[in-house]
């Protein structure tokens, strides 16, 4: 099974993630994300996250740094019968560089189609007031600076995925009153429905 979380920054997508590793007592979990998850893209990951590139320089690197996790991390893990959970995946790359920074959403789906990935079994999209959520991050990243209207870009990016991708996306509510653990039941709970 292959399972991505995804959402702004400051969403509580990678505390999600590690909850939910660490709950197939029975499987083989591999915990990756992106950008990243193989020895070439994490460093890259340093790079791309401080520098400023070309935005459709970047958005060739991140396919680039996707095509190589896939390859060589996510389909072996796949095929011998492990559980993937990917800290973001393809669905930022549509949020952020396409609903945030403007790039033609078609040109990302073509270029997707050439690397020809393997979409995620199920997403869980941490939705999260914008503002409340840049409190919580903490400027680690280029990403992380810029101003509101951009992340409600990317916010509403995340939301059209999710009408968009029924079968496989789940928006799961993030409040300042929800604490992490219940929001770990609940994607417990749609994990194990399925
Ligand atoms: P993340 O790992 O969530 O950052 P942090 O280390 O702060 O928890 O993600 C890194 C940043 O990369 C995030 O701001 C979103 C951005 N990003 C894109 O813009 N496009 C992409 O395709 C991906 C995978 C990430």
């Amino acid at each position: 099974m292959f399972i991505t979380f995804e959402g702004i920054d400051g969403s509580g997508k990678t505390t999600q993630s590690k909850l939910l590793a660490d709950c197939f007592a029975y499987h083989d979990v591999v915990l990756t994300r992106e950008p990243g998850g193989t020895y070439f893209a994490e460093k890259i990951r340093k790079i791309l996250l401080t520098s400023e590139i070309d935005r459709t320089a970047e958005l060739l690197l991140l396919l680039s740094m996707r095509q190589e996790h896939m390859e060589k991390l996510i389909l072996p893990s796949l095929q011998a019968g492990k559980i993937v959970i990917c800290d973001r995946f393809i669905d930022s790359t549509i949020a952020y560089q396409g609903y945030g920074l403007g790039i033609s959403l078609e040109l990302i789906e073509k270029l997707h189609n050439l690397i020809n990935i393997k979409y995620p079994d199920i997403t869980f999209i941490l939705d999260i007031d914008v503002k409340l959520a840049l409190q919580r991050a903490q400027n680690k990243n280029k990403y992380e600076v810029m101003d509101l209207s951009f992340y409600n870009n990317v916010r509403k990016g995340f939301q059209t995925i999710a009408a968009k991708n029924r079968h496989r996306c789940h928006i799961i509510k993030e409040t300042e009153k929800a604490s992490s653990s219940q929001i770990h039941n609940t994607i417990i709970n749609m994990v194990s429905i399925r």
